[in-house]
């Protein structure tokens, strides 16, 4: 059964291609046949991270139909069992790409024989990074401890949950919706998901009823990344909270990764930090956080997609 795991945070730079890259190899490691995709079209770097220097191979090279098939795009890694599809030579605007499209690709993704797959996503809230996070009931999130980080972080769990919501209704009724709710609760409401729930509840019980389903098996995942000794260790369950509290979805927190400015070095001397700098207290977190992530076997629901 294949696990496919959307890694993305709201923030450039909070560490979503080193955490991609880190856990591919540690799950390559434990015998996971793992496939990273580089969903980071236009800025795409995950082939670096991973030793491979310049794919001959790319995943425009099957959104332009030049290889039909995505398997034929995937290249190994110098990582036994670890395999790349890399975004380089992508000059394509990710936010451009067509609905059909998007789906062709969450569906060929899918289909892959693989039991990881990674996606690294871009930052940001495009409806393309919010469909690639719903292809899957399994999310993972990053952010660093500053404040920007966690508030970029929030906004995307945010739009996710809209985005979700606006799946289910047509522009009309969607716009409806909106009247409604404004209606009911005043200016400002259309932001607040409990205002949102209650009308759909009242006006729609029938999408109200597909909608809890999917929020109830979403299994979101936080990962606090570049904590330094002062920071508050506590502070990623308390974003989980926040999230709860305020949009009732749960998000999980999966863990702290320390910072260290080896990482920097070693991503400067394209080796792998992990292997470098086996003992380092970053190195150990990003261990137990690969193990707790290879005991999910939770069953893999794709959220459906037409
Ligand atoms: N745990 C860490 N300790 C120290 N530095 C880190 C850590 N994680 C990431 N970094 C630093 O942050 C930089 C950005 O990381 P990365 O490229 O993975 O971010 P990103 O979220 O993928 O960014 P983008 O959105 O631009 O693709 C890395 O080059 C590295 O120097
Ligand atoms: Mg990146």
């Amino acid at each position: 059964m294949v696990h496919i795991w959307p890694i993305g945070g709201g923030k450039g730079g909070s560490g979503k291609s080193f955490l991609t890259s880190s856990l591919g190899r540690l799950l390559a490691g434990l015998g996971k046949k793992t496939l990273l995709v580089d969903l980071d079209l236009g800025s795409a770097n995950l082939h670096t991270l991973v030793d491979v220097p310049y794919p001959e191979k790319s995943f425009s090279d099957f959104i332009r139909k030049k290889i039909p098939l995505l398997e034929d795009v995937v290249s190994e890694t110098p990582v036994p069992n670890l395999y790349i599809i890399s975004g380089a030579h992508d000059n394509l605007d990710i936010a451009n790409l067509p609905y059909e499209q998007k789906v062709k690709i969450l569906k060929a993704i899918a289909r892959l024989d693989y039991d990881w797959i990674l996606l690294d996503l871009g930052a940001g809230t495009s409806f393309n990074t919010l469909d690639f996070f719903l292809i899957s009931q399994n999310s993972m999130f990053i952010t660093t401890p500053e404040p920007t980080s966690i508030e970029n972080v929030y906004r995307l769990v945010r739009a996710i949950y809209f985005r979700r919501i606006r799946h289910y209704f047509n522009a009309t009724d969607f716009k409806a919706l909106e009247e409604e709710v404004l209606r009911q609760f005043g200016e400002g409401s259309f932001n607040n998901p409990d205002c949102i729930m209650e009308v759909i509840k009242e006006a729609h019980p029938e999408k109200n009823l597909l909608l809890e389903n999917d929020f109830n098996s979403f299994k979101f995942k936080l990962v606090l990344n570049q904590l330094r000794k002062h920071d508050n260790i506590a502070l990623g369950s308390q974003i989980c909270k926040i999230i709860e509290k305020h949009l009732g979805l749960q998000v999980d927190f999966a863990g702290n990764i320390a910072f260290d400015d080896r990482v920097h070095d070693a991503i400067c001397q394209r080796v792998s930090f992990l292997d470098r700098y086996p003992y380092t207290r970053t190195a150990y977190d990003l261990r137990e956080l690969s193990k707790r992530i290879a005991q999910f076997t939770g069953q893999q629901l794709l959220i459906r997609y037409t």
